[in-house]
């Protein structure tokens, strides 16, 4: 079926032209695409994620395995069972596209995602560099999110259909990245801080990629929704909050801003948590194990980072601190 008559049928549209491609996907798996739609109870515009498995994948960095490849499709398959199951659940704090219908051909291996179009919805606005208005925003998001999923000691399926450890750097899935790395206290201490991760007592779910990219503001900074959830899964919330963090500013503005942003996000998380009904000792708990577990949870994507590729801009002094710290409280020093 082609993305037109997709979208006629799920929008009941009359008609509808295809506009501009957005972005092409990573490694030229799709493209994500703006359609303009018209029709009574038609939207006016619609945005799909269209992918597709070329046989030649064109990885930039060359790296490419089959473990690589199949957890790329898989990552396409989880954000469709994002958008049908979990999506609906995040309140209006923790804004994300309504979804109005996804396919998948497996004779062809063409996936349709058919997404509100966040620009038409009030959201047109994107990341502006060094943003601290924005940067909050997107805390506080995050904050909600993951007070919403908030779980104590889940079971080992939860959450159900989405990977079950969210994130697309976490250790499992990178041995290549950590066989590559020097040898040192980082490389030997990898599988230990992946562990304090995945043994906290409160999990939540991690969108897993929540980088400033990756959300859709109101041209006013206050309003925020997010997208792309290919790596959403089961996690603690600060991994998300250190990814975010150590992505959006410069290495000088993070270093003079990390204690406020830390505290922005922790008391909305509270407020969050408060609001949703939970005890004050509850609240403290949680507050208090995810505090310890940020350093943690900086370490474990540094790690990531140093195995892929230690030249990158995100390799920065200040990063290298934080995982010293990180280590230094991993080993009680
Ligand atoms: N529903 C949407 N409404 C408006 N813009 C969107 C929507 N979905 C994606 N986009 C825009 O397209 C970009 C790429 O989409 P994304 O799902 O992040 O693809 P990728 O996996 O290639 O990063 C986003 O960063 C965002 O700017
Ligand atoms: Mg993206």
């Amino acid at each position: 079926m082609t993305p037109e008559i997709f979208i006629k049928r799920h929008c009941r549209a009359d008609t509808v032209k295809r506009e501009h491609v957005i972005q092409p996907l990573w490694s030229g798996y799709g493209e994500v695409v703006r359609y303009s739609l018209t029709g009574k109870e038609a939207p006016t515009s619609v945005i799909i994620k269209h992918c597709s498995f070329p046989k030649a994948v064109n990885h930039p960095r060359g790296w490419h395995s089959d473990l690589a490849h199949q957890r790329k499709v898989r990552s396409y398959d989880i954000e469709q069972y994002w958008y049908r199951k979990w999506a609906p659940k995040c309140p209006p704090s923790a804004r994300v596209a309504c979804c109005y219908g996804d396919s998948y051909n497996e004779d062809t291996g063409q996936r349709l995602t058919l997404l509100e179009d966040l620009d038409a919805s009030g959201y047109s606005a994107r990341y502006e560099e060094g943003n601290i208005d924005q940067l909050i925003a997107c805390i506080h998001w995050l904050a909600s999110f993951h007070a919403r999923f908030l779980h104590e000691s889940p079971a080992i399926n939860w959450p159900q259909g989405l990977w079950l450890k969210g994130t697309y750097w976490h250790l499992d899935t990178r041995p290549d990245e950590w066989s590559a790395m020097a040898n040192g206290r980082l490389k030997s201490a990898a599988a230990a801080l992946a562990k304090c991760l995945d043994q906290a007592r409160f999990k939540t779910i991690v969108h897993g990629d929540a980088k400033v990219a990756n959300f859709c503001f109101s041209p006013f900074h206050q309003q925020v929704a997010a997208v792309d959830f290919q790596y959403v899964g089961g996690g603690v919330g600060v991994q998300d909050l250190a990814y975010l963090l150590g992505g959006a500013l410069s290495e000088q503005a993070l270093a003079d801003n990390m204690d406020y942003l830390l505290a922005q996000y922790f008391s909305e998380l509270g407020r969050e948590l408060m609001a949703q009904g939970e005890s004050q000792a509850f609240v403290h708990d949680v507050l208090d194990e995810w505090q310890a577990l940020f350093m943690i949870a900086w370490a474990d994507f540094h790690r990531f980072i140093i195995g892929w590729s230690p030249s990158h801009t995100k390799n920065t002094e200040f990063s290298q601190k934080l995982t010293e710290q990180a280590l230094d409280q991993l080993y009680g020093q």
